[in-house]
């Protein structure tokens, strides 16, 4: 559906609410399992009758998203405003929770609950989840109730999601989702039968973007099934945690240059690996999975403080989750945990990607990035004697892996 359309449709909606109206998006007679809406909740005491009657969603994002005293959230898509006054009750005074919506109206609406509801630590911004008028790592959390379906620019909702976490920040999200692949056909009728489903995303579809966001850590757990092959769901992901002022992201190709240059700095150190001279970007990005690839960065001036990518181990199908990386730390950033950061993260979404086995090779005098992979789950399996010549000398390399908990 297009935006202009879906605000509309949810405009007339807030409108008829205001009016004292019940109002429903999604018939829940529609659904096997009818959790739409309040029913989604298991505890809305204390809020106003309005915001409650007002609930558009298709879970309980607030459960799943472990909000702390203090923390600031923001609910992309806030409808009624029942998430973001949930969240305010769990975030406390010292915390802040910030709706989003697209619909004037809707956001008439939240205020007048929030109003009713005596909430002073929350905020509605006007304005589209894929352009979110919000710095970059304001908050601690985001969450979305049955939102993100909605929208036609997906991958722009999440890339605006994690730009707007702080790292280590959480996305907890309620939403609906169709199973297996996508048959657009079964799709389309589904959508037609119900139409809060619009746009909804196939599972595989969710996690791979999810991915190409740079989140890591994903669950995606389907909570109802409305036949049809379309479910409710909760999803939850995390920003890769790093020190202050730093951020992991997915590598670009605008970060070719440093990429490479710290690339080259490490081989120069001549205990980083057998090649001495840094390839190409091309050569450099041909052999790596695209998926795989992380930069740790300055958040202040952008530059690249290190690197982490893999490549697969063969191309034989039976090999498809044994991958080989590689991680580089920029010289001047050394002993800020940015390797370990990367590593972490790195894991994470290996994990995520259904990668089972990540190997490594390690000179023996590179004592730093052996303890730092063991520190990771990373064992050595052996030794590989006199395996190769570097600057002419012939070179033991340590061979190690991590394994996956349930290989
Ligand atoms: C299904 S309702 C859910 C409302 C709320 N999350 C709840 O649980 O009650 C969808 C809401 O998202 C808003 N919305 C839809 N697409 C949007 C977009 N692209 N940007 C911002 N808000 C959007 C609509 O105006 C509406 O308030």
């Amino acid at each position: 559906m297009a935006h202009d359309e879906v605000v509309q449709r949810y405009s007339g909606l807030a409108r008829a609410a205001m009016l004292g109206r019940v109002i429903l998006d999604c018939d829940a007679n529609e659904f096997d399992q009818g959790r739409f809406g309040a029913a989604g909740y298991d505890d809305v005491g204390g809020l106003p009758e309005g915001a409650v009657r007002a609930s558009l969603g298709c879970g309980d994002p607030v459960a799943v998203a472990e909000l702390r005293d203090g923390e600031t959230v923001l609910d992309l898509g806030s409808g009624g405003g029942i998430d973001v006054l949930l969240s305010a009750r769990r975030v406390g005074p010292h915390g802040r929770a910030y709706g989003l919506d697209a619909s004037t109206d809707m956001l008439e609406l939240a205020r007048a609950n929030a109003a009713r509801a005596g909430a002073t630590n929350v905020e509605f911004l006007h304005g589209d989840i894929a352009s979110i008028p919000l710095p970059d790592h304001a908050v601690d959390a985001v969450i979305s109730n049955c939102v993100i379906n909605l929208s036609d620019d997906q991958p722009g909702v999440l890339a605006e999601a994690f730009r707007v976490l702080r790292p280590g920040g959480r996305l907890g999200v309620s939403d609906v989702v169709t199973d297996g692949p996508t048959d657009p056909a079964r799709r389309a009728a589904a959508e037609r039968r119900v139409g809060c489903v619009a746009g909804s995303l196939a599972v595989e579809e969710y996690r791979s973007l999810l991915r190409q966001a740079g989140f890591v850590g994903i669950t995606i757990r389907l909570t109802g099934d409305h036949g049809d092959g379309v479910h409710s769901a909760v999803i939850r992901a995390a920003k890769p945690a790093i020190g202050p002022g730093l951020e992991i992201r997915p590598m670009r190709e605008a970060d070719a240059t440093q990429v490479l240059a710290i690339y080259q700095a490490g081989l120069d150190t001549g205990d980083a690996s057998f090649e001495t001279l840094a390839p190409s970007w091309e050569g450099f990005t041909a052999g790596k999975l695209p998926h795989l690839r992380y930069v740790a960065v300055d958040t202040g001036s952008g530059d690249v403080a290190g690197w982490i990518a893999a490549s697969p181990v063969s191309s034989r199908p039976v090999y498809a989750g044994v991958v080989e990386h590689s991680v580089y730390v920029h010289p001047g950033c050394q002993a800020h945990g940015i390797g370990r950061a990367l590593l972490s993260a790195f894991v994470a979404a290996s994990e995520d990607a259904g990668v089972w086995t990540i190997q490594t090779g390690i000179f023996p005098e590179n004592t730093a990035s052996l303890t730092l992979h063991q520190a990771l789950g990373f064992r050595v399996v052996g030794t590989r004697e006199r395996i190769a010549r570097h600057h002419d000398r012939w070179r033991d390399v340590l061979f190690l892996e991590r394994r996956l908990d349930h290989t």
